[in-house]
């Protein structure tokens, strides 16, 4: 786990359409989680990534929201926080090179957003799911 923090501070190339070396570790972590889940698992899928995203459900403070609410349903455009209205800068790597480079960013913001619109934190197909997802974007 140290490991992955430290590597994730250091700033590496990011693959045309691929994550970085840490980020792929990272990935590659989920999918080892995901294959305990599921034992049918082969790999994350995009569309089932998308549905992650975009569906919606009882909230944090009982109101129906979705990932959507917050990062836009166009993902190259600001999103805005659906609680305290603050801009949140596009979540598309395309558009945001910063995006999906750092591990520990990318665990924290999971798991509090998670607990946002599921009440709960993510599973291991989830996440790995809708980072695929976002990373098509
Ligand atoms: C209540 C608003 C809100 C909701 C809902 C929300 N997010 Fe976020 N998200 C944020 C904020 C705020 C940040 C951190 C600020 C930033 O990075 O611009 C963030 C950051 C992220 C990041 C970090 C990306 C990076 O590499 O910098 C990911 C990934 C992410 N969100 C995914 C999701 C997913 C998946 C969902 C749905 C399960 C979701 N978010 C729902 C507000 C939200």
């Amino acid at each position: 786990m140290k490991k992955f923090i430290f590597m994730s501070l250091v700033p590496l190339s990011i693959f045309a359409n691929g994550f970085n070396v840490p980020m792929q570790d990272y990935i590659d972590q989920l999918k080892v989680e995901a294959k305990n889940i599921d034992p049918n698992f082969n790999d994350f899928d995009s569309k089932r990534g998308e549905k992650v995203f975009t569906s919606k459900h009882i909230g944090k403070k009982g109101q129906e929201i979705s990932c959507t609410s917050c990062h836009n349903i166009d993902l190259t455009q600001d999103g805005k926080n659906f609680f305290t209205n603050k801009s949140i800068k596009p979540l598309s790597p395309t558009v945001n090179q910063e995006r999906l480079t750092s591990v520990k960013e990318v665990e924290k913001w999971l798991r509090r957003n998670f607990k946002d619109v599921y009440l709960k934190e993510g599973n291991a197909i989830q996440k790995g799911d809708v980072l695929y997802y976002i990373n098509t974007k």
